[in-house]
């Protein structure tokens, strides 16, 4: 009996503490990734099925948009163990964040629609990797939502990564116009913050 109290107890502490299933999923996701044939080609485009639960909801009975960016999580996991990415960079020592994302929204995701994300690397330069992820319906194959996400590498480069996975150079494709705007877009971004901290410290 009290042992049966105890472990109530410590469930209750680490769901209270812990989004639980968002790490559950992503080890999920990790795992089935792992026995699925490995993806070599660094430039294809992958598919990560999912369905709207009831969870997913908010007020508007369609899928809320935060929980957009977490569907976009698990597919990269699973994106990234199956092409080897993750492993190669813990090999490497290095570990990677995501930088930027910016996400459209262009039709609702209703309950138990099924989707996939094909999640797709658009292009790289000396930091971070530039990353596709679209939310196709599954009942008409249309682009819901599509998000884009610059994935920063710490302590390693994508060029480090890619010769370390394929032993060759490998040049970036050219990236899309859309994109090319979004990291100007974020350059000038980042200098906007630069100048007002050192005008603050300046002020000082
Ligand atoms: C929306 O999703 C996020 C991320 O999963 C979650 O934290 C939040 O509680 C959800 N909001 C609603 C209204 O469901």
């Amino acid at each position: 009996m009290l042992q049966v109290v105890l472990v109530e107890g410590a469930l209750l502490v680490l769901f209270s503490c812990l989004e639980v299933w968002y790490f559950v999923r992503g080890a999920l996701a990790v795992v089935h990734a792992w026995f699925q044939p490995k993806i070599w080609d660094i430039l294809t485009v992958h598919s990560f099925g999912s369905m709207v639960l009831p969870r997913d909801l908010d007020q508007m009975c369609h899928m809320n948009n935060s929980r957009y960016l977490r569907e976009c999580d698990f597919a990269r996991l699973h994106f990234y163990t199956q092409n080897r990415l993750l492993l190669a960079l813990f090999q490497l020592g290095g570990r990677m964040v995501v930088g930027a994302s910016t996400i459209r929204y262009r039709r609702s995701l209703a309950i138990w629609e099924p989707f996939e994300i094909q999640t797709k690397i658009l292009g790289w330069d000396e930091k971070a990797f530039y990353v596709e992820q679209r939310f196709v319906s599954k009942r008409d194959g249309f682009v819901s939502a599509v998000m884009f996400c610059k994935q920063n590498l710490l302590d390693c480069s994508p060029d480090k990564l890619i010769a370390f996975l394929w032993k060759r150079r490998m040049e970036s494709p050219e990236l899309p116009e859309d994109v090319k705007h979004w990291i100007s877009f974020l350059s000038a971004n980042s200098q906007t913050l630069r100048a007002e901290r050192q005008l603050t410290r300046r002020q000082e």
